[in-house]
């Protein structure tokens, strides 16, 4: 161990991930932490590792640690290596003083911060901007944010949570990029550029944290903290590739999971952070907790207490305890037992360090407080960049009749649903700094679109919530209340045409937000139908953190509009694509269920032993639903269509060091111009371990003129064929191959090809 961890320590500038402080070189940083720690004790180390909350802003439970007077007391003693949730620039320059006018060496704490998609200029929620299928568009997002984040002292976002999750029960589906590890790979790569930029000690760039590692989005039946139990073979190929594509693209920290995989803690799991990330990978950031992820490994039975947690963890890999309260007391005293080698704790405080020196902390501790923190926070570019975001993370589930796009004159227009008017929800679950209540509501929207205002009438229908929608506390639906609906149907019946808010309050999505039934709560189905029944023109549109069940409104209204919670400006974007300002081209990246029943639900599955319909039983299905999703991975509608054709394979046979082309010609055969996700799935027909239907292995956005053709070409290599087989190697295995190219997962034109 020791002699791998000093490998490590001598390789770092080699394997560093180049995102450099200026004019700092990795050798230069590295000389500079190994100075610093040759003066620092052990107790000063431990520090390092150790993260506090700040009080008056929590994101989990309580601490049961230090007061706050007792917290600012370690800080001045050198006790406290960084804070979370400590935020503005006034509060993070007079917690850094502490820190840098007090201790015996004065250094910087790290601030981090829960920046998940935005700051105070709200951005989709990640869910939404995978949905776009444009990484430049997730990029965009994160740097924005991380623009906005550094101007107001935050050094470290917990961002991007690039994992993967089949199961719309989970709460935490709407932080992530969905059910695609391909798909994951491209927005986590996207997302730690944005916010860490080239260079992490320049103003606008924050480092940027790759979570929760491993497997959080496989829990059990969708509930939140609850056991994974996965194969090696599902956390190869499906869980880890976003994180190595994080580190590939030099992300500076990764979060631990809460979960055990297997009965091991993720926490204290030292083939996954030891192998796996931090050998195999090369990675050279740090490891933090989840919050009290240490602690945690008690209440999991794995330690019987906190110092045996500890050990765990510290032994494992992590590095840097989040209220966990358990490398402070203990980690000291578990090296003077020679329970735990002090190697160890050098590498962690190592780590913590190299981090503070890349993000210039030591140039200035101060820098990051002392930026136009009122000039570059939610100003019109930033606004802008949300609502470009926002429109094309929009994805058109159903329009019938070319009912959309709506004209902005002659029509009068019903907008229903409390939804409508909310202006706090489409901000979205994990909201920083956001503002309640500042995002442009749907009907805001509309109402600065349309030439006459007065040609639309709001109608709120049943109340949906019927508590103080919060942070830390459950939402309570209105189920007693049913008026409204009458109004509404009133309304709906005079009206050319109705555009129906519907879906979740931006509180039923997010961390601790579970669910067994992900069908419309509330009055919501009522006021639906029953709008139905006097309107045939209704738009719904849909705002949701996860895929809902929604198969009566899929089979009985014309127009849906999958809106998600899009940011600080949903109604504007909205309104972009219900006028046809924008033509829609998002794509639906998690599979919609037909039931709850059938999660986890995802393209791309086993064919299992039994796949065929043999006309008996006695084949994998359900007796009372169908296998298929209602709406499939990959899945969305534009204003115009879009014909495939002359699929064209370079070569029916390729060698393991050639590549096949293929190319495909795209038309669009509408009357309006368009973006089209083209997307390239291939199926492995046989291997020595069962391979997945079908795989996402390239996509490409194109814009296409009414009319207008295109030759899109792809590449595939064999190591676009790797997987993680049956000898515990990534390889192509030799053998014949089908592919597709098409509009989503469930179409497109078939080709074939074999790999020597
Ligand atoms: C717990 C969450 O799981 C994690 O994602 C978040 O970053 C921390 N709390 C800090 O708020």
């Amino acid at each position: 161990m020791l002699k791998k961890l000093l490998l490590s320590a001598l390789l770092a500038p080699i394997l560093s991930h180049g995102v450099l402080a200026q004019n700092q070189t990795q050798s230069e940083i590295a000389m500079k932490i190994e100075s610093l720690l040759s003066k620092m004790t052990l107790e000063e180390k431990i520090g390092q590792l150790n993260q506090y909350t700040a009080r008056w802003e929590m994101t989990g439970p309580a601490p049961t640690g230090s007061s706050e007077q007792e917290l600012l007391e370690e800080i001045k003693n050198g006790k406290v290596g960084s804070m979370l949730n400590v935020t503005g620039a006034e509060a993070t320059m007079k917690a850094q003083k502490l820190a840098v006018e007090n201790t015996r060496l004065g250094i910087p704490l790290i601030f981090g911060y829960d920046v998940i998609h935005g700051y105070k200029t709200m951005f989709p929620i990640p869910l939404a901007t995978a949905s776009s299928w444009d990484p430049s568009a997730a990029e965009l997002s994160a740097h924005v944010a991380a623009v906005e984040a550094a101007a107001s002292g935050i050094q470290w976002t917990f961002a991007p949570m690039v994992d993967i999750s089949r199961d719309a029960r989970w709460g935490r589906v709407m932080e992530g990029a969905g059910e695609d590890p391909y798909l994951g790979t491209k927005m986590a790569t996207a997302q730690v550029r944005g916010f860490q930029g080239n260079n992490l000690s320049a103003d606008n760039t924050i480092a940027a944290c790759a979570k929760h590692f491993a497997a959080y989005g496989f829990v059990e039946a969708g509930r939140d903290y609850n056991t994974v139990d996965i194969s090696e073979y599902t956390l190869q190929n499906v869980v880890l590739p976003p994180f190595k594509a994080a580190v590939d693209a030099g992300v500076a920290t990764l979060m631990n999971s809460f979960n055990v995989i297997g009965g091991i803690p993720s926490t204290a799991n030292p083939h996954l952070l030891r192998d796996i990330l931090k050998g195999e990978w090369g990675f050279d950031g740090f490891v933090v907790s989840d919050w009290n992820s240490i602690g945690e490994i008690k209440n999991h039975g794995v330690a019987p207490d906190l110092k045996e947690a500890a050990r765990l963890a510290i032994i494992a890999g992590s590095d840097m305890d989040m209220e966990g309260y358990a490398y402070l007391p203990f980690l000291k005293q578990l090296v003077e037992e020679g329970l735990v080698d002090e190697a160890l704790i050098d590498d962690a405080a190592r780590r913590v360090l190299r981090v503070k020196f890349e993000l210039g902390l030591f140039d200035d501790p101060y820098k990051y407080s002392k930026l136009d923190e009122k000039g570059l926070i939610l100003n019109e570019e930033n606004l802008k960049a949300a609502r470009e975001v926002a429109k094309k993370s929009i994805v058109l589930l159903k329009n019938e009749n070319n009912l959309l796009p709506l004209k902005k004159a002659g029509q009068k227009i019903a907008v229903i649903g409390d939804l409508a008017d909310d202006k706090d929800s489409p901000i979205g679950s994990w909201r920083a700094q956001a503002i309640t209540g500042s995002a442009v509501s749907l009907l805001e929207g509309i109402e600065n679109a349309v030439e006459d205002q007065s040609s639309v009438v709001f109608e709120r229908g049943p109340v949906f919530i019927s508590n103080e929608p919060q942070f830390t506390q459950h939402l309570q639906y209105n189920e007693t209340d049913p008026s409204g609906i009458e109004e509404a149907v009133e309304l709906a019946k005079e009206m050319d045409v109705v555009v129906l808010a519907l879906g979740e309050n931006c509180f039923q999505t997010g961390e601790g937000r579970s669910q067994t039934d992900i069908t419309l709560k509330g009055y919501q189905q009522e006021l639906l139908e029953a709008v139905c029944e006097v309107n045939k023109n209704v738009v719904v549109v849909l705002m949701n953190g996860r895929p809902l069940v929604i198969n009566w409104m899929a089979e009985h209204v014309p127009a849906i509009v999958e809106a998600w919670h899009l940011g600080s400006e949903a109604g504007n974007a909205i309104a972009d694509v219900l006028f046809g300002d924008y033509n829609p081209a998002g794509k639906l990246t998690v599979s919609f269920p037909r039931s709850v029943g059938q999660c986890p639900i995802y393209y791309n599955h086993f064919s299992t032993g039994r796949a065929a319909d043999t006309g008996t039983v006695f084949w994998s299905h359900y007796t009372d639903e169908s296998n298929d999703p209602l709406f499939p991975f990959g899945y969305g509608l534009s204003y115009t269509t879009f014909d495939y054709s002359d699929l064209n394979l370079s070569a029916g046979e390729i060698t393991a060091d050639q590549k096949l082309k293929v190319s495909v010609v795209v038309k669009n055969t509408g009357v309006f111009d368009g973006e089209e996700v083209v997307q390239l799935y291939v199926q492995d027909l046989y291997g020595s371990i069962a391979r997945p239907v079908k795989e996402l292995k390239g996509f490409e956005k194109i814009f296409l003129k009414a009319g207008e053709s295109k030759t899109v070409e792809f590449e595939l290599g064999a190591a676009d064929l790797a997987f993680f087989g049956v000898d515990k190697t990534w390889k192509a295995e030799p053998g014949n191959f089908n592919l597709w190219v098409g509009t989503n997962s469930q179409s497109g034109l078939k080709g074939a090809f074999k790999l020597k």
